[in-house]
């Protein structure tokens, strides 16, 4: 009927879908996440309190999750191993859960669920849990299964998110990887005061400048005109930037339905280059300062081949990468290590326009669901 119809509409905020909707409500999403964690520069999670013995003692650390949720712990797999120099295995839960292992001591279990009510992620859980290992959910859901029967729970404050592809839980659980890799990271003694308020200052600019990624969508769409028509779309990426590809690519495939997959730009040769024509556009992501000449090789390879590559860089780097590529988008630059949170918005946004301009279902892609709570 019409008042349903106006009830929607309602609820999307004048937005045409929920999808985009909750892809601009990011900047608030990360600055409520990051409320009240933050203390006079230094991080602070009350909720940790009570596991401070098994955390200061941790060597290992189990992170496992599905789907964009898993992506988000690939990032904090990066994080703390770089930041709080630990030792992390990562696998998605329905591995995770039926694989053989031989827990290390002082270990601690890491979930990482939107909805908290994922099957696979919870049967990870309770495995991990019967066998003595102390388990911490980064979860938005507060009462769900995870949230209730995880050791201690940092919940995501993303408010709700009703599209099946998730964007602002992705963002929001990566601010909190974040503020536990450094909390770690001091429990270890590996950060100085200095380091903490460097690293935490610029957490603190990213809502403002993901919402200057988000007043630029018109540029995204401008992309995904010429796009949108593909049959592949590859993503490429070194280190952060190959798990910020992984996620730019499921979010593509999942409500455009244009096949998609990311490689770590230094596998290309190994197989995936055999696929580039000059019909299967590129998207490179050049972010980190580290491997960037690397990442520039191999799109080099995919020009050769006559394939068009969109990059995504720093705006520091505009001179440098503008002529690269076919087409180019260059967020406001911050500190390497947080180049996911300012870099995700872009993938969304191109994912959302080619996904709109090929008429697709976008907020209820077709076979999926938003919680897979069956096996
Ligand atoms: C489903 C959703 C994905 C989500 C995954 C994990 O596949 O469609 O968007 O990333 O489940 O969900 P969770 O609620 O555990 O984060």
């Amino acid at each position: 009927t019409k008042v349903d119809w106006d009830e929607k509409q309602a609820e999307k905020g004048g937005y045409d879908h929920f999808m985009i909707k909750e892809i601009m409500e990011q900047d608030e999403a990360i600055r409520s996440t990051l409320l009240g964690r933050v203390d006079r520069g230094r991080v602070r999670l009350d909720e940790l309190e009570a596991l401070q013995e098994e955390l200061k003692n941790a060597e290992r650390i189990y992170i496992t999750a599905c789907g964009t949720a898993y992506h988000a712990g690939m990032v904090g797999a990066y994080l703390l191993r770089h930041v709080a120099g630990l030792d992390v295995e990562i696998e998605v839960a329905s591995e995770f859960r039926y694989a053989k292992h031989h827990w290390r001591e002082n270990s601690v279990g890491l979930v990482i669920s939107q909805s908290g009510e994922t099957a696979d992620t919870l049967q990870a859980l309770r495995m991990m849990k019967a066998d003595g290992i102390p388990v911490i959910a980064v979860v938005n859901v507060v009462g769900s299964s995870v949230y209730r029967e995880a050791d201690a729970s940092l919940l995501t404050q993303a408010g709700p998110e009703i599209a099946v592809a998730s964007t602002k839980a992705y963002s929001t659980q990566l601010v909190v990887l974040y503020l536990f890799a450094l909390y770690m990271a001091k429990l270890k003694g590996l950060l100085t005061q200095e380091e903490e308020q460097n690293i935490l200052e610029d957490l603190w600019s990213i809502p403002e400048k993901v919402k200057q990624v988000l007043s630029n969508a018109e540029s995204v769409r401008r992309i995904a005109q010429d796009t949108y028509k593909a049959n592949d779309i590859f993503f490429i990426g070194r280190q952060l930037d190959y798990m910020l590809a992984l996620e730019g690519s499921l979010k593509l495939k999942e409500i455009s339905y244009i096949h998609s997959e990311a490689f770590p730009a230094g596998e290309l040769k190994h197989g995936p280059l055999a696929l580039v024509t000059a019909d299967t556009p590129t998207l490179a992501i050049l972010m980190q300062e580290d491997v960037l000449e690397k990442t520039l090789s191999n799109v080099s390879e995919v020009k050769a081949r006559q394939g068009d590559v969109f990059v995504l860089g720093f705006e520091r780097d505009r001179k440098r990468l503008e002529d690269i590529g076919r087409w180019s988008f260059f967020v406001p630059d911050t500190l390497p290590l947080l180049a996911p949170l300012v870099g995700i918005p872009v993938l969304q946004l191109f994912a959302y326009y080619n996904a709109v301009l090929r008429g697709t279902d976008v907020d209820k892609p077709r076979n999926l669901a938003k919680s897979v709570t069956v096996e």
